[in-house]
């Protein structure tokens, strides 16, 4: 598949680690352009690109940039994908950490809704939870006894499948966690929330979500 990636961070990097030693097509963007992106393709084989050009004919498309680079992003970020482009969110809202407050989101607006609202363009909630390092090793083969499972959310069953398939293909369970305006279950602050646990453990933890946001996770 054609896959481009904005942000080459922690989780940009491995997931171009993983999807390109894959076989996927990989384009991928940081903020401060293909020329400083050598080394990640000598390593990888993926192709560097400006944000701006990153969609250009994927499949799909991953956002994985701080929340608060997010409304900065090219306008027209998705333009120019292919057709039914599943776009991924891995954002979480780390207000005191490193993005400020963002009043829509302290107000009750699930983050991945927020970002689908920046970027103008559906997106799939996933990865959000997910230490980069367990990207890169925890991987297994489909059946094997306590697989770890990752939370998907979004409100596009096609795309959703698409994200779950790719999922599965890096070596994780997935677990459907309803629409986008369900997805604060998976938000920071949650139990779901850097588990690390099988697809039983990860429903059970899904619904022990509270939707109150916790002193900790405000600005
Ligand atoms: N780290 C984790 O384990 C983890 C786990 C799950 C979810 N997340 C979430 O996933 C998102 C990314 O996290 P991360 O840890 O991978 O971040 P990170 O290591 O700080 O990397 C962020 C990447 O985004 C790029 N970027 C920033 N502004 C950009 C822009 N305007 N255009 C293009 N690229 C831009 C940065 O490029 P430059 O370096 O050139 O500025 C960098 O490559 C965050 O919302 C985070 O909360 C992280």
């Amino acid at each position: 598949m054609k896959i481009g990636i904005i942000g080459a961070g922690n989780i940009g990097g491995n997931l171009t680690r993983r999807l390109t030693a894959l076989g996927h097509d990989v384009s991928v963007a940081n903020s401060r352009g293909p020329e400083t992106l050598s080394a990640l393709v000598e390593e990888t084989g993926a192709t560097a690109v400006t944000a701006a050009e990153a969609a250009r004919g994927a499949q799909v498309v991953v956002v994985t940039v701080p929340l608060k680079a997010v409304p900065g992003l090219p306008a027209g970020l998705i333009d120019g994908a292919a057709e039914g482009v599943a776009v991924i969110d891995t954002g979480n809202y780390y207000p005191q950490q490193r993005d400020g407050r963002i009043a829509a989101i302290e107000d009750g607006t699930p983050e991945s809704r927020w970002t689908e609202e920046q970027i103008g363009h559906p997106v799939i909630k996933a990865f959000n939870g997910t230490y980069a390092q367990d990207i890169l090793s925890n991987g297994l083969p489909k059946g094997s006894p306590g697989r770890q499972a990752l939370p998907v959310a979004g409100d596009d069953a096609a795309t959703k499948q698409v994200v779950r398939d790719l999922i599965d293909e890096l070596g994780f369970d997935t677990v459907d966690a309803g629409d986008l305006d369900d997805s604060w279950r998976q938000q920071p602050g949650t139990p779901v929330y850097g588990h690390q646990g099988d697809a039983e453990a990860i429903v059970k933890a899904l619904a022990e979500a509270s939707p109150e946001r916790t002193a900790e996770w405000r600005a």
